[in-house]
């Protein structure tokens, strides 16, 4: 329904609303940021700021981080994409949860 117009002014607000990271469980965080580093980081980015092909991870929230990556890995049909589904397939459910921990702390 939205006119083309409409989309920019949508876009330029979500890119003006700053990110809050938030507390995550500590001892998560080494595991997460070396499995992010080694599977993700090279499309998503080393910060996990994304690009104009790939989201920002940074800073989002545990509880949709877990459920989006989990549904990719599954593919259980939430969730339809190729590079995701491969770039998840060797994950276990504590690699999701670690992940999820480090990104949740980034700025
Ligand atoms: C080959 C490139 C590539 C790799 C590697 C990759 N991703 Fe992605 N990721 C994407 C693309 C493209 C999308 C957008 C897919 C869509 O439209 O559903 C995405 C989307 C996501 C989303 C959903 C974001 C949102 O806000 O909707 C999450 C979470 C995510 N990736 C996490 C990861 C994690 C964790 C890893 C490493 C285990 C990873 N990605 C590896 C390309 C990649």
């Amino acid at each position: 329904m939205l006119k083309s117009e409409e989309r920019i002014q949508i876009a330029h607000y979500y890119a003006s609303v700053k990110v809050v990271p938030s507390v995550a469980d500590g001892s998560q965080v080494p595991r997460g940021k070396e499995l992010f580093s080694k599977l993700c980081a090279r499309c998503h980015g080393e910060q996990a700021h994304g690009n104009e092909l790939y989201p920002r991870l940074a800073g989002q929230k545990v509880p949709y981080l877990k459920t989006s990556v989990t549904r990719y890995r599954d593919r259980s049909g939430e969730r339809n994409n190729q590079l995701m589904s491969i770039a998840t397939a060797t994950l276990k459910n504590e690699d999701i949860t670690a992940i999820a921990n480090y990104l949740t702390q980034l700025p």
